[in-house]
């Protein structure tokens, strides 16, 4: 299973809205279609949403007819501009703009076509990093697991997610792998199910136990002792250790508190944001009604009500015990230890 793969200046992404029933690629030819498959959730997930966007930018700068070096620039900007106001929440996919456009920037001596060839590379090597990075958060969050393990999660922080393996589900991997006995309860993550729709069909897939539940239900779980811990991604940490992902995680912290289970957040120093000092500071994506209202298109509240829908939440520091990183465990006081992670 491949989530991002680029071939001859097509990008072919693994269309996340139909799965689990229907396994198919959305074809993007132009930035403007990477763009939309970014909006439309046909590729999600922080580090998957990344790596395309770069591919986007690739795909976009490799079309620019430009009379000049500065046509070429501003052309490239405007590409640059497109992909950035796709979604707000995901830092990586800020990250991911801005090292591209550095790239060419770093190359405005050579020719327009040694530019563009240094973006296609540029995208591979993120890709690549990608999967390195999440083998590695696999391997030190590994050291976290004990054998006999249950561990809750809550949305997609996996394959699907990212380049290969995922994020918390890399730990999930890992650990299963090395013949731990490890068992996963999947949050359906309502409204948009990824738990339900992505989560539980990759666990699945890799022959990993997955018990699929409802949001609410978490908490009586953990009450009955059957969670040992708690394993998300992250799609914006700030300096202090305060983590935006998608919504239901702070319930599901402030459960994991309550019930002296240990809650781990799983990201790539990517999804750091080191230019703002705590979570009151990040962008919440707001999305649309009638992902709330109806499910795969199904009536399932009166219409015309008024309805929120905010994507993701903040998970204030103080719920989580450890951030696993691909540079290794990061503990409380995180102020001081995500600062270590710049270098
Ligand atoms: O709205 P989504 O599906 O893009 O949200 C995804 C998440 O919140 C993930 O947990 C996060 O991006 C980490 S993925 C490794």
């Amino acid at each position: 299973m491949k989530t991002i793969q680029y071939q001859n200046g097509i990008l072919n992404l693994l269309d996340q809205t139909k799965l689990p029933t229907e396994y198919s690629y959305l074809e993007c030819k132009t930035y403007q279609e990477v763009a939309k498959a970014i909006v439309d959730m046909i590729v999600r997930g922080a580090p998957a949403i990344g790596v395309t966007a770069a591919y986007g930018i690739a795909i976009g700068a490799g079309a620019i007819e430009a009379v000049s070096k500065d046509d070429f620039f501003r052309k490239l900007e405007v590409i640059c501009d497109t992909l950035r106001s796709t979604r707000p929440t995901a830092v990586n996919l800020f990250w991911a703009v801005d090292r591209m456009h550095k790239n060419a920037l770093s190359n405005r001596e050579k020719s327009l076509e040694d530019i563009k060839h240094s973006l296609i590379e540029e995208a591979h090597k993120m890709y690549q990093e990608d999967v390195e990075t999440n083998q590695s958060i696999g391997k030190h969050g590994n050291l976290l697991i004990k054998e006999n393990t249950t561990i809750l999660t809550h949305c997609n922080a996996g394959a699907l997610a990212t380049c290969d393996y995922g994020t918390a589900i890399s730990v999930i991997r890992t650990a299963h792998d090395s013949g731990k006995n490890i068992q996963v309860f999947a949050d359906e993550t309502r409204p948009y199910l990824q738990g339900a729709r992505l989560t539980a069909w990759e666990l699945k897939e890799a022959g990993i136990p997955v018990t699929l539940i409802c949001d609410n239900m978490a908490g009586h779980f953990m009450k009955e002792g059957l969670i040992h811990g708690v394993i998300v991604g992250a799609d914006r940490i700030a300096q202090n250790g305060d983590t935006a992902n998608k919504i239901g995680t702070y319930s599901v912290a402030v459960l994991a508190k309550e019930n002296k289970i240990p809650f781990y957040v799983a990201a790539p120093v990517s999804t750091f944001d080191f230019t703002i000092e705590s979570g009151d500071q990040i962008p919440i994506e707001e999305r649309k009604p009638d992902e709330v209202t109806h499910i795969k298109g199904i009536q399932i509240a009166p219409l015309d009500i008024s309805v929120r829908n905010p994507a993701f939440d903040v998970t204030p520091n103080r719920y989580i015990t450890a951030i696993i990183t691909e540079k290794g465990i990061v503990y409380p006081p995180f102020k001081e230890n995500i600062l270590k992670l710049k270098a």
